[in-house]
């Protein structure tokens, strides 16, 4: 690869192919051209010549010139079909598919140590952020005991809208779609979807876990109202969307994705808008800090040019992680300190909380802050439920709760029947 030109069949000409074909066009440097782009509506009107277009994807996998498959449509079946045709017919892939990588990402692994063929998504997780190869090289000599952050752009932009000009919900997700932050289906966004797929990408090249998202805890902001704001604000907290991936004491791994209360002392408190962030915590060096943008048309193009810049000196993920195995495993095996919030008292069963610490019953608005068993979490889903909004505290994961029992108040003290 490394003496070739790079050939490239484009997949996709939306916020992120059009950007990408701008971003590289721009670029000099790079010895890269688009041979063919492929798109699903050939009768769209388009910014480029309809010579440039084609509706057919072997047009682009058989063409032998081709040697670079770039992938940016908005369907994973499709696009999982796509990618599976490149590597096996040995043409390196640049995706940034999180969804699909994420839903095939054991298949995706094996296809590439079979065919020896690149596949690089970086775009695919925190946009321009470079945290994937971050993960994957730089830590590869330390111990990694956990990352923390913000990886959905289009929720903090909303929640951001929310919280700072009191925009409310639809018109704050409408703006995010307006400017090309959100994915075409924003209930993949706005439900968590999104940022699961993402924790599922990073927990391999972290700490070497392929799992998918149903194997974890996680839940998006579409449940946080206007009052849980308010409340948050009354406790100087910003609420986030945030992903946690947690070693605890026995190897096992603690890793969700959940709305949080957050200090303004956290470094996440003042990440607004698309931005992404991710703070990692390693034995020897401490904490690192990265911040990017984490949507958009520039950000993400920016983010394929750089893998496709990287197939040039033959660069390829080793999934160090994932081939040193260690014992470290996911784990629902701890507690979480939350918020709860509910339009109906009745939603509430006092059973789900190893104790209460605080709780406020107002007309069709009581919220509490309590303790509860992760693993009661993953397998109930009352607190997902319309009119119940659950929102992590700020150090809310408790390794063990046996020296915090003496401190228990049962619900009945607080006063619910
Ligand atoms: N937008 C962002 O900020 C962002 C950030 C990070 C990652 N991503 C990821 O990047 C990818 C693209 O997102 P986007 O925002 O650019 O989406 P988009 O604006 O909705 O564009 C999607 C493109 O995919 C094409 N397409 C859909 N199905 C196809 C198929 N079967 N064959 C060929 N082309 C097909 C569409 O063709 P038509 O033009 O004919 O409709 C369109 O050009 C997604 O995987 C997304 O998750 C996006």
């Amino acid at each position: 690869m490394s003496t070739n030109k790079l050939c490239i069949g484009l997949f996709g000409f939306g916020v992120v192919g059009k950007g990408l074909y701008d971003v590289l066009h721009s670029t000099t440097t790079l010895q890269a051209s688009i041979n063919k782009i492929c798109i699903k509506n050939i009768d769209k009107k388009r910014s480029l010549a309809a010579t440039h277009f084609t509706d057919n994807a072997d047009t682009l996998l058989d063409d032998e010139n081709i040697n670079v498959i770039v992938e940016l449509i908005d369907d994973a079946d499709a696009a999982f079909i796509i990618i599976k045709k490149a590597l096996q017919s040995g043409k390196a892939v640049v995706s940034a598919n999180k969804k699909m990588i994420a839903e095939h990402f054991e298949e995706l692994y094996t296809l590439q140590q079979k065919h020896k063929t690149p596949f690089l998504y970086e775009a695919a997780c925190c946009a321009s952020m470079p945290i994937i190869r971050n993960l994957e090289e730089y830590y590869d000599n330390d111990l990694l005991q956990s990352f923390r952050g913000i990886i959905n752009g289009s929720t903090n932009f909303i929640l951001t809208k929310i919280f700072q000009e009191q925009v409310q919900f639809n018109e704050a997700l409408l703006l995010a779609k307006q400017l090309g932050f959100a994915e075409s289906n924003p209930i993949l966004d706005i439900g968590g979807f999104d940022a699961a797929n993402k924790l599922s990408i990073l927990l391999a090249h972290s700490f070497g876990i392929i799992a998918t998202t149903d194997k974890f805890i996680f839940n998006g902001i579409t449940n946080i109202s206007l009052q849980d704001a308010t409340v948050a604000k009354e406790k100087k907290y910003s609420i986030k969307l945030v992903a946690n991936a947690q070693k605890l004491a026995n190897r096992k791994l603690v890793a969700f994705v959940l709305p949080q209360f957050v200090t303004e002392a956290d470094d996440l408190y003042q990440v607004q808008n698309e931005f992404n962030a991710i703070t990692t915590e390693s034995s020897f060096a401490d904490k690192h800090f990265f911040k990017g943008k984490g949507a958009g048309a520039f950000p993400t193009a920016s983010a394929v040019l750089s893998d496709i810049s990287a197939l040039r000196y033959d660069y390829k993920y080793e999934y160090k992680k994932i081939a040193h195995k260690t014992d470290t495993q996911l784990s629902n095996d701890y507690y979480l300190k939350v918020f709860v919030s509910v339009d109906a008292i009745e939603k509430i069963d006092k059973n789900h909380f190893e104790w209460i610490e605080e709780w406020h019953n107002v007309f069709h608005y009581s919220w509490l802050i309590g303790v509860v068993h992760a693993e009661k979490l993953f397998k109930l889903d009352w607190w997902k439920q319309q009119g119940v909004s659950l929102i992590v505290c700020p150090d809310a994961v408790i390794e063990n709760i046996d020296y915090k029992k003496i401190c228990k108040r049962s619900l009945e003290l607080a006063g619910v029947v």
